[in-house]
């Protein structure tokens, strides 16, 4: 067993502002002062004062006088205590602010749907900034009949609606050769889960007209890294989807606004967003993205190309780095699951570093292809524990131990890494990255 301490990542770890300032002090008030891992609530930011004026049986000020009224938040934002649960991302990870990547804040979310402005943005040269009415979708190559469509064509055709995650092949790429980063938002927050609506791609394929030796399609994004991936046919006319919006409301600029492709369960960057050109052939393009890109290079020197599937993998939510324990006693913990094959069968949950496994509760709905809420209800009396997630899929693909991921693919990799990740929490209920294999 090795273990390693991580490399702390310097800024902006700590959450502000998270408004459990009066929580926390009304439950030591209530209980008679939980002694709680004081320096762990120092860690989360947690200041334990608050006024005592403002509990009961005392009548708060904001029970006394008229709240903010209805025309004052056309469009809503999020109450200004949870002002720290946000996108982050890590300074030295990319060169350049535009090809760059922020981080789903998962440590600080409930249930299996991400909120559009929380939603990791992934980006080889920025957002661009689209007005609907001039953005385009072209089909061309091996169809019947090419075809150039507005958005108000797409529109009009019969929408659908559907739930899935998209995991960035990036998601963990730091973490393959040992723990490097502070908190589950860095280490595994390149995925979000969404409700997009949109159109089947196969409907608008169908309207062009395929070739009989159509095989392949090429998708290509307006973004001026003109982002080109190769899809085989038979992915494009099962699940894959184009979206116009997400959670109820059109898609977000950073998300593809006004159009975006969808291949559910597949790596993200197939994902294209600004969706401008379906291309259909007969052989993959070989572009950059899928050659000297998103790529596995192999111990021997080979590498893996075309590894479309997220394979299954799992991460525990809370308790993790930027979510120590704040109380000795009864716990429940809250962890993600997911697989790109299909549905989530099954989470286990270790304390001992995966000497002993034990069967986490799986919240509803359990979707395929999408995010799967777990949780796990145990007591911490304060010692050291081990925390490992393990999950495993409807077709019985059980998530690996880094041990067996690194002898299956070396330690040259940075895509698809779903290892075990293991989560220490000291004496004090603080909770750190390690590594065992
Ligand atoms: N599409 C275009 N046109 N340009 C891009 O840079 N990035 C890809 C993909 N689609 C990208 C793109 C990558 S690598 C990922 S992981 C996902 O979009 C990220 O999607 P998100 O920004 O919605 O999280
Ligand atoms: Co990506």
């Amino acid at each position: 067993m090795s273990q390693k301490k991580p490399r702390p990542y310097a800024a902006d770890t700590k959450a502000a502002n998270t408004g459990l300032d009066i929580a926390v002090s009304r439950r030591r008030f209530l209980v008679g002062g939980a002694a709680a891992a004081g320096s762990a609530l120092a860690a989360a930011g947690v200041s334990a004062k608050v006024d005592l004026e403002l509990l009961p049986p005392n009548v708060p000020p904001w029970s006394q006088a008229l709240g903010v009224n209805v025309d004052q938040r056309p469009y809503g934002a999020p109450s200004k205590y949870e002002s720290g649960v946000v996108r982050r991302s890590v300074e030295w990870l990319t060169a350049t602010r535009e090809s760059s990547v922020n981080f789903t804040p998962l440590h600080e979310l409930d249930g299996i749907i991400t909120p559009s402005g929380l939603c990791f943005e992934r980006h080889h040269a920025g957002a661009p900034d689209i007005p609907p009415q001039a953005h385009r979708l072209m089909i061309n190559g091996l169809v019947a009949q090419p075809l150039i469509f507005s958005m108000a064509d797409i529109m009009r055709f019969p929408p659908q609606s559907r739930i899935y995650f998209l995991e960035c092949a990036a998601n963990g790429g730091m973490e393959w050769r040992g723990a490097q980063l502070s908190g589950c938002q860095y280490t595994h927050g390149m995925v979000h889960c969404v409700q997009y609506t949109g159109v089947p791609l196969k409907t608008v394929l169908n309207e062009a007209g395929l070739a009989n030796k159509a095989k392949w399609i090429l998708a290509e994004g307006a973004d001026s890294a003109a982002m080109t991936r190769s899809i085989p046919i038979d992915k494009a006319l099962d699940d894959c989807f184009i979206a116009y919006s997400m959670n109820g409301e059109r898609l977000r600029p950073e998300q593809g606004y006004p159009l975006r492709l969808l291949v559910p369960g597949w790596e993200g960057n197939m994902w294209v967003k600004w969706l401008r050109r379906i291309e259909v052939g007969d052989q993959p393009w070989y572009h950059r993205e899928e050659t000297s890109k998103y790529t596995d290079l192999l111990a021997d020197g080979r590498a893996r190309e075309f590894t479309w599937v997220m394979d299954t993998k799992s991460v525990i939510t809370d308790p993790s780095p930027q979510k120590p324990l704040l109380s000795r006693g009864f716990q429940v913990l809250k962890g993600l699951a997911w697989s790109g094959r299909g549905a989530i069968k099954g989470v286990d949950v270790s304390l001992d570093g995966g000497m002993n496994w034990k069967p986490a509760r799986l919240d509803s709905p359990v979707l395929t292809k999408a995010l799967t809420r777990f949780y796990f209800e145990w007591n911490w009396h304060g010692e050291n524990v081990l925390l490992q997630s393990r999950a495993w899929d409807e077709f019985g693909y059980v998530q690996p131990r880094y041990a067996d991921l690194h002898a299956a693919r070396g330690v040259n990799s940075i895509y698809h890494n779903n290892g075990i990740q293991t989560w220490e929490i000291d004496g004090a209920g603080e909770v750190h990255n390690v590594r065992l294999n």
